[in-house]
């Protein structure tokens, strides 16, 4: 029965139907960790056939990067304008075109054009699915649910990482960009069965509509006093530059953006985009080889994601946070020793540092940071503050690709990874102070507490 208007409900629950429909709109997340993936394997092919200087591998390395913090910054926009099902739609359309594009660019222009677009796409998806996802999802779903966004990503990555390998052999770069459509065109046939999220049709006036997909994603009974919730927080968004900029919300938001920052700057994607280069550097001579290694490490980062699903929620953010950041910190120093030493051992350190980083990160600091920024900002603002949160992220991860290559060619390997080192225990500092234990803790008191002006390391006590 919808409590609202009185009228029998259009259906039952249909059961499995939101795990379905988050899975589905996990592909964007797939698609995000795909693209973003692929370039490691393709770059060292692109550059022998175009004789690229560092600066422009860089650059193109870095182009979807470019790319996804335009998209990100423009997607709080089209998705609230368009609706969050037409915004996956039309990123999976530029997503085929932006492939298409780089795999058959004639030149090095057309390449990044098509790196630009598939990028701008992947900005746009990264912050669209969580949301739509969270919006869809139950609250007891909520955690998992926006979870397996990460693991998409991971998968995403891995099979990058795949056909990365697969074409390896034959050197060839272009169809492993153009192998992105395949993906792309499952996500674009998947959302003809998504519903619209039900918040996104009750703030344009389809209240009908919204109430009939309620029916279908929750148990019926609950739909009224949902709907009420949305209603009431669509009013309290309004003035939402005022509620952004008052001290209190300034701190969550510096804490939103400052986990943004640690997980990049501590160098995971040093190891997604580059790491066959890492491993050629540590002696594995051939592409074949070391691209091969690289998938070992996707492996790893996918199973450790899927470990990390049911920790979050019994051992909890914090404790999966500071050992993640521990590890991370330990295997950086041992991959600078590593190379400090040289000789043949030096491959197989430098396999052992990078499988138990990339495990670290995968068990903590890579899904915990978009849980948190689902978690720690207030509802009526919570979109645009994930929306800085995910900029914060896009530009720190563009500032670190840009200047990995130059930091290697500048600094040399060993005080390339003990730079990441040092970030990384600085990240563990910030993390140590600042950030609270939400597991288990309903949203609201979080959002009450930090209206008492509690202290961030305990918003959520
Ligand atoms: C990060 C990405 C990274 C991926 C690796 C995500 O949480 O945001 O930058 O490439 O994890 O699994």
């Amino acid at each position: 029965m919808d409590v609202q208007s009185g009228t029998p409900a259009s259906k039952p629950r249909s059961p499995g139907f939101v795990e379905l429909t988050a899975g589905i709109a996990a592909l964007a997340g797939l698609l995000f960790g795909f693209d973003t993936g692929i370039i490691s394997g393709a770059i060292l092919f692109i550059k022998n056939e175009f004789h690229l200087a560092p600066l422009t591998e860089e650059f193109l390395v870095s182009a979807a990067l470019i790319g996804a913090v335009c998209g990100c910054v423009l997607s709080g926009r089209v998705t609230d304008a368009i609706g969050r099902r037409s915004t996956i739609l039309i990123t999976a359309g530029v997503f085929s075109v932006g492939s298409i594009v780089s795999a058959i660019a004639p030149n090095v222009g057309l390449l990044v054009v098509g790196r630009l677009a598939v990028g701008l796409a992947i900005g746009v998806a990264s912050y669209t699915a969580p949301l739509y996802i969270g919006e869809i999802a139950p609250p007891n779903l909520r955690g998992g649910l926006v979870t397996l966004n990460q693991l998409a990503i991971t998968v995403g990555i891995l099979l990058s990482y795949v056909v990365d390998a697969l074409f390896a052999p034959n050197q060839s770069w272009r169809w492993m960009l153009a192998s992105g459509v395949l993906p792309a065109i499952a996500l674009e046939l998947g959302v003809v069965f998504l519903p619209e999220s039900p918040r996104w049709l009750l703030l344009h006036g389809f209240r009908e509509r919204a109430t009939k997909t309620l029916a279908r994603i929750r148990a019926t009974e609950n739909n009224g006093a949902e709907i009420d919730e949305i209603l009431e927080h669509a009013q309290t968004g309004s003035g939402k530059i005022a509620e952004l900029l008052r001290p209190m919300t300034m701190r969550v938001i510096f804490l939103g953006a400052g986990l943004a920052v640690i997980q990049q700057v501590t160098g995971i994607n040093t190891v997604i985009y580059y790491a066959p280069t890492i491993f050629q550097e540590a002696g594995f001579q051939s592409a074949q080889a070391s691209i091969t290694a690289t998938a070992g490490v996707g492996l790893v980062n996918v199973i450790m994601t899927i470990v990390s699903i049911p920790l979050v929620d019994r051992v909890g953010r914090r404790p999966l946070l500071l050992s993640s950041l521990t590890g991370m910190l330990l295997s950086l120093v041992l991959l600078a020793i590593g190379f400090a030493l040289g000789g043949p051992a030096l491959k197989w350190i430098g396999v052992l540092s990078l499988v138990v980083y990339i495990a670290s990160f995968a068990i903590g600091l890579g899904p915990v940071f978009w849980l948190l920024i689902s978690e720690i900002f207030p509802l009526n603002i919570r979109g645009q503050a994930a929306s800085i949160a995910t900029t914060a992220n896009w530009l720190s991860n563009f500032f670190v690709s840009l200047t990995f290559l130059s930091l290697l060619n500048g600094l040399g390997n060993v005080w390339t990874f003990l730079v990441y080192a040092v970030l990384s225990a600085g990240g563990l500092w910030y993390c140590f102070a600042l950030v609270p234990e939400t597991k288990g803790v309903p949203l609201e008191r979080i959002e009450r507490n930090l209206r008492a002006g509690r202290k961030l390391r305990e918003l959520a006590n």
